[in-house]
């Protein structure tokens, strides 16, 4: 059967406690070594996708850096498409192929106003962003792999829907605590081991100071076969 949707690939660096950053967003948790590997990553996927938080909180550029390679489309989730004209994915938006993900509650107003940037603006999903049905056009424009790259609300969007293939987690030697600080996954969360998602190890490779764990995902859903890995 061909696949209707991107393979999927979750990448984050989280801390011995599973945080992504810390209550107030303070994110730096990867070192130089590992900040390589994600651009080696990167370099690998046709599209990086992120929530509309990380963007707020992070103002990332969501490149390949360090290696010479054409970057990966950029695509944000945000429903209301509000996103800061001032972030450095919008004012990079020339260089970079970008794709604003909205609802169809963004307004006539903020659709006007991303209208005069050089980005590709997708409306798919009633309140927020249907990302099945995005995952389908993403599928159409040739993007065939996919990085998720959070934040937490982001990953339980797609944990929840069975949407992820692999995942790609750096384990950094930090401990940072806090009920608000954000996690590799948040949202609802399942509510029994049973119906969690299941992971079967590949790989484990010991940096100085901090692990890459390599998971490949063991459920796979019935709209689609198994793609091999990068
Ligand atoms: N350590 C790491 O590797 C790493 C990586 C990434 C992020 N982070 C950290 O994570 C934090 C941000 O994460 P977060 O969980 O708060 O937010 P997030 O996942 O970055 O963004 C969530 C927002 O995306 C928008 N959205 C639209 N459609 C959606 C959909 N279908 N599913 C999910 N979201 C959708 C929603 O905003 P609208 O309703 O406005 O559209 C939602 O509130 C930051 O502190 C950042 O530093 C860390």
């Amino acid at each position: 059967m061909e696949n209707y949707r991107p393979r999927t690939i979750l990448s984050a660096a989280i801390t011995l406690d599973g945080k992504l950053a810390t209550r107030i967003g303070d994110s730096k948790l990867s070192s130089k070594i590992d900040k390589i590997r994600v651009h080696k990553l990167r370099s690998k996927v046709d599209a990086i996708l992120v929530g509309k938080r990380t963007v707020e909180i992070d103002d990332p550029l969501l490149s390949v850096r360090r290696i010479k390679t054409k970057n990966p489309v950029r695509v944000i989730l945000d429903s209301r498409g509000t996103i800061n004209t001032n972030c450095r994915i919008l004012r990079t938006c020339s260089k970079i192929p970008t794709i604003i993900a909205v609802s169809k509650k963004a307004g006539k107003k903020d659709l006007e106003r991303l209208k005069e940037f050089p980005v590709t603006v997708i409306v798919c999903g009633k309140d927020k962003v249907d990302i099945k049905k995005l995952l389908r056009i993403l599928k159409e424009k040739k993007i065939k792999n996919l990085l998720i790259e959070g934040g937490g609300i982001t990953n339980w969007s797609f944990l929840e829907e069975n949407l992820i293939d692999e995942a790609i987690i750096t384990i950094s030697p930090y401990l940072l605590g806090g009920s608000d600080a954000p996690t590799l996954v948040d949202g609802n969360g399942f509510s029994t081991i049973a119906k969690s998602t299941k992971l079967k190890l590949k790989n484990i490779t010991k940096m100085k100071n901090e692990i890459v764990l390599h998971y490949k995902i063991k459920q796979v859903s019935p709209f689609q076969s198994r793609q091999p890995s990068l």
